[in-house]
């Protein structure tokens, strides 16, 4: 404790010098980052470059934590100065990927690498990529759990008549499958089975049909590839009957599952159970009607002939047992249910998801077949990691790309839509936030496939935290220690039950306590409260509560930063300095998240951070704003309202070949990498800028938008994304349909006109001709009536009757 004042006393010196420049400043911090701790272990873990001198005789007015030449100038001991542990990388087993092959089917490699050993540090994140392929034929045991109530009994015979096609749809599935074959029904106890004697050897005998006595779960045949077998078990199993419409399907999965050895689960294999009913289910708590009280204990219970020996003792199990027991064992159930009781089984699954699998089970069972085929597919499409980090300090995240070759890695650890021969590429980040206790530890963490379970990814992690001289007690030195103390990485350390400057101070001795108070405030602070008001006072020493540090507790926590929430953005960035972050060379900001390189800023194809138009902040370009002449806008400060878009006219070529299917995945122009995608009709980022590219296809002039955007942060490689198509008439086409209409429209027009201006002619023409006749044959009549002097012409003569007609005949 003595050296506080000369701590206080150097900062003062430097604070003075301190703020002249930046550079500066970063030194003062990263001194802070050291000075302030006084054992070894958080010295170490405080900043990258802190030291330890482990040297007794060093300096007690010095600290003892500082930097490398700081420690060398004072006097320690060069072999005394403790240093961080060596940082550790070993790929321990790095197997490739390998696919089933039929002659050694233990060889399977599904993800890669295997193993890696390697150190965490405190505030550290080390990034582990690993790969994952489900391997082609992989084992499949399919166990056959079918529900051999009498309403059940039809559907047993279709599973016989389909004894050819099964083997073909299975060896479509996986070269390497096998079959095994259970029955349930119901606990043999009241009030779910008739006691009546004579239906307790025969339950059928209201059917007047001779059925076997009620089991509630029988295993059949153990898991074989000889599909016949399976086939005539099934043939000759009986049904048999109970009372309620409910049955005891979890009993039976219980068993299954369990029972390793009768049934033959291999490790290596995915395990399936289908389970065929057509009845709801008991779940725990409705054993005790009958008297099977006790919780199930999740054990196998079969006797010598394959029957669950205890179904009347051991209540049903509960849903979170079955849970728990899917997941311990590995195994997917698919329900093959009829759909009277489908939505039962539905709001099972929304309980028990990734394992299982409902479908509609037609009542004679003749999709069964299909179903198979579905929920294996359904199964197999789900890939999901977890592991087993949460107990200790080391936390692990995920990034993968689901498989998709050229795909954005984002933070997930499922991905659905899996297909044989994908490669699906992880990113495990692993990191230790803080120093659990300060000692060397190991963890050890199994990260594997959630519904296999069967290969693994192992992970050890030494997390280096301490030093190694905590535990040296050099005998000679202990003179130096008081009596209830001991010598610890240099330093006298209090024993156990005793603080105090001297260790004299015993923790349970209030008043001994209260009398060092004082050194529990902090110095030169008018008014100072105990401990800052955020701990408690034992024996002159602040125990901070949590969120607080510092020999007084005046210190609060660092700021987390927003991208990996690590104190300071971790280990490369900055260290932690009483609440406040200082920042390693390039990065800046209050956590330590902005980079100082502009790299992101430039466009590509361009060497102008911001296009000149701009500044770059914390790798983002903030345009200049528009005093007068044109206000650019864009990621890169790279357009303006009339300008033409550089970023657009370089992609250009990557978009038509894009559209005429001429390129591969990746188009490359100069140095720059395009990849080109279509989410046609999604709604634009409104932070995108939108390009237009026009050209003509099929006579028509169509119209693509696009948007850009720089791929995974690298500026060398960019993803295009066209979001719209629209398609018109090209305008010279459009030009000469209107000529032609019009056109038509004239010659139309001319021949109504020529046509209405003749018929009218006509019409007039007759019209005038009848008039004149009419005024011709009027004017006759007149010139008869009316001309007293007019003689007519035309002079009439008549025979008379008498006179022979024919004057030859006579
Ligand atoms: C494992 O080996 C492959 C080459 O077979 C290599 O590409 C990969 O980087 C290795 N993995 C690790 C973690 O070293
Ligand atoms: C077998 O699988 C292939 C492709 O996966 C499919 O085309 C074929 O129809 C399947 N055959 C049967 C019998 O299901
Ligand atoms: C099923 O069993 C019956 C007699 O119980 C027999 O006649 C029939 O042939 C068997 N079917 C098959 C496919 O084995
Ligand atoms: C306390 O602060 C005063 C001025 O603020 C300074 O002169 C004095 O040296 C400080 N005392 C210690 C012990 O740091
Ligand atoms: C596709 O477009 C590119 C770029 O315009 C052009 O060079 C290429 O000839 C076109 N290919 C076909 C098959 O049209
Ligand atoms: C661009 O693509 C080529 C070939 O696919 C590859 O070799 C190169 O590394 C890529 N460059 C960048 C910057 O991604
Ligand atoms: C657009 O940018 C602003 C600031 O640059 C940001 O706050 C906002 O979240 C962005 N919007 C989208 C949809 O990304």
């Amino acid at each position: 404790m003595f050296f506080r004042f000369s701590v206080i006393r150097e900062l003062c010196i430097i604070s003075i010098v301190g703020y002249v420049s930046g550079q500066v400043q970063q030194q003062i911090l990263n001194k802070l980052a050291c000075i302030e701790h006084e054992e070894c272990g958080p010295c170490l873990s405080a900043a990258a470059h802190c030291r330890w001198c482990a040297d007794p005789y060093y300096s007690s007015s010095v600290p003892r934590c500082n930097d490398d030449e700081t420690l060398v100038a004072d006097g320690c001991a060069q072999n005394m100065i403790q240093r961080p542990y060596m940082s550790i990388w070993d790929v321990v087993q790095n197997h490739t990927l390998q696919d089933i092959s039929p002659d050694s089917p233990e060889a399977v490699v599904q993800i890669q690498p295997q193993k890696i050993s390697f150190s965490l540090k405190p505030r550290e994140t080390k990034i582990i990529k690993f790969s994952y392929r489900p391997a082609k034929n992989y084992p499949l045991d399919l166990y056959y759990l079918m529900d051999l109530t009498w309403s059940m009994k039809d559907d047993k015979e279709t599973l016989v008549s389909l004894r050819d096609d099964l083997p073909i749809l299975l060896k479509n599935l996986t070269d390497n499958f096998r079959l095994g074959f259970g029955s349930f029904a119901e606990k043999p106890i009241m009030p779910f089975i008739s006691v009546d004697p004579r239906r307790l050897e025969n339950p059928c005998a209201v059917e007047e049909e001779a059925c076997e006595a009620t089991y509630s779960y029988k295993h059949h045949l153990s898991l074989t590839n000889q599909v016949n077998e399976f086939i005539e078990k099934v043939n000759r199993s009986s049904v048999t009957a109970n009372l309620d419409n409910a049955e005891a399907q979890l009993d039976a999965l219980v068993q299954a599952i369990t029972c390793d050895e009768q049934v033959g689960w291999s490790p290596h294999s995915r395990k399936i159970v289908i389970l065929l009913s057509d009845g709801l289910m008991h779940t725990a708590g409705d054993g005790k009607l009958g008297g099977a009280s006790m919780k199930n204990d999740e054990e196998c219970h079969l006797d010598k002939n394959g029957y669950y020996s205890v179904a009347g003792i051991y209540d049903y199990p509960s849903i979170a047992q079955v849970y728990r027991l899917l997941d311990k064992y590995k195994v997917n159930v698919i329900f093959a249910v009829t759909e009277d009781v489908k939505s039962h089984y539905d709001s099972l699954h929304e309980l028990l998801r990734d394992y299982t699998y409902v479908a509609k089970l037609e009542r004679d069972s003749s999709n069964i077949l299909k179903l198979v085929k579905l929920g294996y597919e359904d199964i197999v499409s789900v890939v999901n990691f977890e592991d087993d980090s949460v107990a200790g300090p080391v936390k692990v995240k995920y990034l993968t790309d689901c498989g998709v070759k050229g795909g954005s890695i984002d933070e997930a650890t499922r991905c659905t839509g899996v297909k044989y021969g994908m490669t699906l590429n992880y990113e495990a980040h692993v990191s230790l936030e803080s120093c659990p206790e300060y000692k060397k530890s190991k963890q050890t963490i199994t990260i594997s496939e959630s519904q296999l379970g069967q290969d693994s990814l192992t992970l050890e992690v030494e997390i280096q935290c301490g030093c190694d001289c905590e535990g040296d007690s050099q005998q000679g030195i202990l003179l130096r220690c008081s009596p209830n103390s001991h010598l610890v990485c240099g330093v006298c350390r209090c024993n156990k039950g005793w603080s105090g400057p001297k260790c004299d101070c015993s923790i349970e001795d209030e008043a001994a306590s209260a009398a060092l108070s004082s050194q529990c405030r902090e110095p030169n602070v008018t008014r100072a409260i105990l401990c800052s008001g955020f701990g408690e006072c034992v024996c002159g020493q602040c125990e901070c509560d949590a969120g607080s540090n510092g020999r007084y507790c005046q210190c609060k926590a660092c700021p987390k930063s927003r991208v990996n929430n690590v104190e300071c953005g971790g280990i490369e960035r900055g260290v932690c300095v009483c609440g406040e972050c200082a920042c390693v060379n390039g990065w800046s900001g209050d956590s330590c998240d902005c980079t100082e390189s502009t790299d992101t800023c430039v466009a590509p194809g361009s060497d102008d951070v911001c296009s000149g138009h701009g500044e770059c902040v914390c790798g983002q370009c903030k345009c200049f704003k528009a005093d007068q002449g044109t206000a650019y806008s864009g990621a890169f400060c790279e357009t303006c309202a009339n300008c033409v878009n550089p970023l657009c006219a370089n992609a250009e070529p990557c978009i038509l070949c894009h559209l005429n299917s001429s390129c591969t995945d990746i188009c490359t122009i100069g140095n720059v990498n395009y990849t080109v995608s279509e989410r046609m009709n999604e709604a634009p980022n409104i932070n995108d800028t939108t390009c237009i590219l026009r050209q003509e296809e099929n006579s028509l002039n169509c119209e693509y938008r696009y948007t850009y955007r720089a791929a995974g942060k690298s500026m060398i490689a960019m993803e295009m994304v066209i979001i719209a198509k629209e398609c018109t008439q090209p305008t010279s086409a459009m030009i000469m349909t209107n000529a032609l209409i019009i056109m038509m429209c004239v010659i139309a027009i001319g021949v109504i006109i020529i046509l209405g201006v003749k018929s009218a002619q006509v019409v007039s023409d007759r019209r005038a001709y009848a008039k004149f006749m009419q005024e011709a044959q009027e004017s006759r009549k007149n010139m008869q009536e009316l001309n007293p002097l007019y003689k007519s012409p035309i002079s009439e003569f008549r025979l008379p009757e008498s006179y022979p007609r024919d004057r030859h005949d006579l």
